[in-house]
């Protein structure tokens, strides 16, 4: 998902997240990020809902403009969210344990699988690893999946790739 937070300023950020399920209880473990800072801070967290490629890419690799937000109760969330929750947060270390406060469902879609989306959800995640310790496997990685994304993915899965090579300097 991405999850959504704001700075102590009043900054919206967002970045994709793993969400986990364990006996019940939703969970995320998250690594020294703006979203950790900003969950430290004010203890708020939302999961949305996106289906969206090109949003992985930029919410992965960039500060997201702060027109791609509205705010629901002074809380950022995606204005293209198909849903979202909005979570308080208690965290220790990097677990972040989530309690759902309230949630919208905006969009009911049917989604089939689609090869290409799954494989620019995966070049992504090669891409947040590789714009930080620069090494040959994640672009290669990153390579392999775009070869999925050629043949499986549609124009979206495209524009997401190309905006993917371009934020990593390639
Ligand atoms: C699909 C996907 C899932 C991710 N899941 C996590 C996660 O569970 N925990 C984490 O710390 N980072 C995760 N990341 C990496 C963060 O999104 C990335 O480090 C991001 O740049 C953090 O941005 P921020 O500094 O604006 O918070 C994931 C990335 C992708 C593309």
């Amino acid at each position: 998902v991405i999850f959504t937070t704001i700075s102590s300023d009043g900054i919206p950020n967002a970045a994709p997240i793993g969400i986990h399920l364990e006996e019940g209880g939703l969970f995320a473990r998250i690594y020294p990020s703006k979203t950790l800072e900003n969950i430290k801070i004010n203890k708020m967290a939302a999961a949305n809902i996106t289906y969206d490629p090109v949003i992985f890419v930029r919410a992965a690799l960039t500060d997201m403009e702060s027109n791609r937000f509205y705010y629901e109760d002074g809380f950022p969330v995606l204005k293209d969210a198909a849903g979202w929750i909005i979570f308080d947060c208690k965290w220790r270390e990097n677990i972040v344990e989530l309690l759902p406060l309230k949630g919208k469902i905006i969009q009911r879609e049917i989604m089939p699988i689609n090869r290409g989306l799954n494989a620019v959800i995966e070049a992504t995640v090669h891409a947040t690893r590789y714009v930080v310790l620069r090494e040959n496997e994640y672009y290669s990685r990153i390579e392999y999946n775009n070869m999925i994304v050629k043949k499986c993915g549609g124009v979206h899965e495209k524009e997401a790739m190309k905006l993917l090579y371009e934020l990593i300097g390639k």
